[in-house]
């Protein structure tokens, strides 16, 4: 039986944690969701798996709308991993709730905690920090991977009460106000055109633009951290603590990983 499994990745983290699991399945497709608009094909695969970082305590917009868009099909097993910076709070639990909305069952929900993306709150953490993290993943990535192999169900993995409470809210009342908050990226004189964070960009908020050719956005952001991260010349700063704070991807990941399929083919000048 094939399983798809579909990921959203900012900086790596959640492609990793997907090529982990599918490493230890049988015939597996891996299935990016920034290309999404550019016609991911809904298979009826009887096994799927949902990948994807929390986003402001919850599930970022494009697993939202794609996991609405899972609407009509029959799986026969679905299962979800939250990828997190050490918070998971309510997201699986909304995700479930989106899935059962359209008549699909989370049959398992897990979450794995990784160095955390964020960068407005402070880098990754140190080296060795970065280096405990990834070991520490390695065996419960396994051991989902041997839970989904079986096609076991169980409860979906949570934070504590006082996290989905409090956290839940606050992503509802954020949801509808993340497109702009890309008002607070701003370029700096390190910047040389290369173009990287228009070709990483899922929502493609991203575009070179005035005499100078720097990039603006468009106020369709994600909040995904892609353009920022991967930006070779740390040239994209984020409010004003980020010219101090070191930049992150997951380190088995390249830029060639995470370019959109429509502007992969041009080659990325930055990595
Ligand atoms: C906008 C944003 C919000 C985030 N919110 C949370 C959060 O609520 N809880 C958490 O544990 N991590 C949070 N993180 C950290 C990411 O979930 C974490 O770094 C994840 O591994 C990134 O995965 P990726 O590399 O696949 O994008 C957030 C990251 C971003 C960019
Ligand atoms: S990725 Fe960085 S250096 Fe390249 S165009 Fe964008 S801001 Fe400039
Ligand atoms: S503008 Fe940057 S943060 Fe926003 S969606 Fe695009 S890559 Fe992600």
């Amino acid at each position: 039986m094939e399983t798809r499994i579909y990921y959203y990745t900012g900086t790596g983290n959640s492609l990793w944690v997907a090529r982990m699991i599918a490493r230890e399945l049988e015939n597996v497709a891996l299935v990016s969701l920034a290309d999404w608009e550019e016609g991911v094909e809904l298979i009826d695969s009887p096994i799927v798996g949902l990948v994807l970082p929390v986003h402001i305590w919850g599930v970022p917009r494009r697993m939202v709308q794609f996991a609405r868009a899972l609407k009509g099909l029959d799986p026969k097993y679905v299962f979800a991993v939250a990828v997190n910076g050490g918070q998971v709070s309510a997201t699986l639990v909304q995700l479930k709730r989106i899935l059962e909305e359209g008549g699909i069952a989370l049959s398992s929900g897990f979450a794995v905690t990784l160095p955390s993306n964020y960068i407005p709150w402070g880098g990754p953490g140190s080296a060795a920090e970065q280096e405990r993290l990834f070991q520490s993943a390695l065996p419960k990535i396994s051991g989902i991977a041997a839970f989904v192999g079986s096609l076991r169900a169980g409860p979906v993995e949570k934070g504590p009460l006082w996290q989905r409470l409090l956290f839940s809210s606050i992503y509802k009342l954020s949801f509808a106000k993340i497109s702009g908050w890309d008002k607070d990226f701003w370029v700096d004189e390190k910047c040389n055109q290369c173009t990287t964070c228009v070709k990483v960009c899922p929502a493609h908020n991203v575009e070179m633009n005035g005499p100078e050719e720097r990039p603006i956005w468009k106020h369709r952001c994600e909040q995904c951290f892609a353009c920022l991260q991967w930006c070779p010349r740390e040239a994209i700063q984020y409010g004003r603590k980020t010219p101090k704070y070191e930049r992150y991807h997951h380190p088995k990941v390249r830029l060639q990983d995470v370019l959109l399929k429509s502007t992969a083919r041009n080659g990325g000048k930055g990595d």
